[in-house]
């Protein structure tokens, strides 16, 4: 990722984390709707569910520009997505669902450029926690 992609993800992630609940609903409504099969592997109640996923973008927006930093956290969520019974196909979705949410979240603001960047992100830690899950299931 170049450094202005990365700086344009941390931009609009502040505009979204003040409706970071808004945001959350909108990305597991599309995710379910868009992939009724994974709606098992997640509780009945979401609510802990939504506060987890933000506060884990939000620490993955802010750790962009030291990744190696972050990279351990990442790879031990990874391996406890073998638990959740996710595996890779998945990811896709759940980028979709995401990209979707943010559009929804961010209007007009939200530029093919930007869409680009938070593919990018998105696509980062997805490969790091799929070749952890990976690695750990083999
Ligand atoms: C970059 C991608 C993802 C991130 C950042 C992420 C983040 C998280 C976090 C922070 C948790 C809380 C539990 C923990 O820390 O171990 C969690 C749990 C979970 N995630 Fe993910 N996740 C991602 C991808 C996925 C995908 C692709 C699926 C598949 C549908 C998925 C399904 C689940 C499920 C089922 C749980 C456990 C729910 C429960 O029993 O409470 N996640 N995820």
């Amino acid at each position: 990722m170049t450094p202005e992609q990365i700086s344009m993800v941390q931009d609009s992630f502040k505009k979204v984390a003040p409706i970071s609940d808004v945001a959350a609903d909108i990305f597991y409504d599309r995710l379910f709707e868009i992939a009724p099969q994974v709606r098992e592997l997640f509780p009945e109640d979401m609510s802990g569910q939504k506060k987890k996923l933000m506060q884990m973008i939000a620490t993955a927006v802010n750790g962009l520009t030291k990744l190696e930093e972050i990279l351990p956290a990442v790879q031990d969520l990874g391996r406890r997505h073998n638990d959740y019974g996710v595996v890779a196909e998945h990811y896709d979705y759940v980028g979709a669902a995401l990209l979707f949410a943010l559009g929804k979240g961010l209007g007009d603001e939200f530029t093919e450029e930007l869409k680009a960047a938070w593919a990018e992100t998105y696509g980062t830690l997805a490969s790091v926690m799929i070749d952890a899950q990976k690695a750990a299931a083999a």
